[in-house]
């Protein structure tokens, strides 16, 4: 195990109604507040009144910025610090998914930077401080609501990036699982896919000596594999829904489950790298690319890969050798994917060969990613082409 550092200083307020707490935690953080939210659900859902009301009791004026786009865009966030600034904003309330959770971190960040808040997504400043935010999660999937990472998309360049800063943890969560009743199918496949690939990420690490970190992993991938379906199936299910967020939340929140090890996230940014060309949703690019990174790295270290079949797939030995045991463990990966309705391939999202070169040479824009195994734009490449 490798030394190590942990601090995570959001506070979580999770459970039924917890929005009811929001007014009360808010106060204490000024007078003015910027709400960030999406493309409109929070207000079919009801949960914007909601919001407003506590804001209304907490004696904040209120300033909006609607329209978050999933992926989000780095224009949008430009208006967001803009009107920050204009009205003397104090704290920024996100309300929404990743996507909208992520905007407001990076407005956070940008207000008082003199700069382009893009700097720091392009690794060309240090984020020194932010604006205080708060979350008010309606989606189980990035854990943004507990880290201090951001991605935002800058369309125009068809880049999209991350920062990530002890400035930017929100100063608390509110997790209501009721809120995420609403999340469609495809969307609720898509963050379980999110979440297990950031355990994945932590997971597949050449970092020995971590029974207590491998099995904390172990344990959201089995907890993700038991209740993802029945929140396909049954989307007002609270526990299942429940169990989903707390996975989600915990499985990218500063590493708290993989303190001491070496992480990888070489999937992620070959991900990213998808969606900022063709926009599609985070976890569906994830569930197409996982598969095939572990195929393609699993010999590195296949005793991992054998414990991972064993013990989150409960596959038996039964005269496997190692490398049939660590394909059976990817296969079961994949059939679970589908079963919840991922996505396999890119042609499945109606993406061909064209951009390979150009997804593979930006993935390792800033030098070779991974380090389960170092990739380069040929290894890219090749996982590119098995995703195809
Ligand atoms: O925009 P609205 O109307 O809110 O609709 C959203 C959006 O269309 C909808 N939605 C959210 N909550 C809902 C709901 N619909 C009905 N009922 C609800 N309760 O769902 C759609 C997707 O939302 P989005 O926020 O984009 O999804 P997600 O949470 O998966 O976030 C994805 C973004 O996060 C980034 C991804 O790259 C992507 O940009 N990531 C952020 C990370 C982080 N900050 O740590 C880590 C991740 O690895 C990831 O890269
Ligand atoms: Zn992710």
């Amino acid at each position: 195990m490798n030394s190590f550092r942990f601090h995570n200083p959001t506070q979580l307020i999770f459970g039924r109604n917890a929005v009811d707490q929001l007014g009360s935690n808010i106060a204490g953080y000024g007078k003015s507040v910027l709400l960030v939210y999406g493309g409109g659900s929070i207000k079919q859902t009801g949960l914007y009144d909601k919001v407003m009301a506590q804001l209304r009791s907490a004696g904040m004026a209120v300033h909006e910025l609607a329209g978050i786009e999933p992926n989000p865009r780095l224009s949008t966030v430009h208006k967001g610090i803009e009107l920050c600034r204009r009205h003397g904003v104090e704290f920024i309330l996100a309300v929404g998914g990743g996507s909208v959770i992520d905007a407001a971190k990076a407005i956070a960040v940008g207000v008082p930077y003199e700069g382009d808040v893009w700097d720091f997504c392009m690794r060309r400043a240090r984020i020194e401080k932010a604006l205080p935010l708060g979350t008010v999660l309606t989606l189980s999937a990035t854990g943004s609501e507990m880290n201090g990472n951001a991605v935002i998309t800058n369309w125009e360049e068809k880049q999209k990036r991350s920062f990530g800063s002890i400035h930017a943890y929100p100063q608390f969560s509110i997790l209501a699982p009721e809120l995420t009743f609403t999340v469609p199918a495809n969307q609720t496949a898509y963050g379980s896919v999110d979440m297990m690939s950031h355990v994945f990420e932590q997971y597949f690490s050449k970092t020995t000596g971590t029974p207590l970190q491998e099995r904390l992993c172990e344990s959201i991938l089995q907890t993700v594999v038991e209740n993802a379906p029945i929140a396909v199936r049954e989307p007002e299910n609270y526990d299942a829904r429940a169990n989903l967020m707390l996975c989600g939340t915990y499985a990218l929140n500063g590493g708290m489950i993989s303190v001491g090890m070496e992480n990888d996230w070489a999937s992620h940014a070959i991900e990213h790298e998808i969606s900022a060309i063709y926009d599609i949703a985070h976890g569906a690019g994830l569930a197409i690319v996982f598969p095939n990174w572990m195929k393609y790295v699993y010999k590195e270290r296949i005793d991992r890969f054998v414990q991972y079949a064993e013990r989150v797939w409960a596959i038996e030995r039964a005269g496997r050798t190692d490398d049939e045991m660590a394909l059976a463990g990817i296969e079961a990966t994949r059939a679970f994917f589908t079963s919840i309705g991922a996505p396999a391939r890119l042609a499945d999202v109606g993406i061909g060969s064209e951009s390979l070169d150009r997804m593979a040479e930006e993935a390792v824009r800033f030098g070779p990613i991974g380090s389960f195994k170092k990739l380069g734009k040929d290894d890219v490449r090749a996982i590119l082409e098995m995703c195809l």
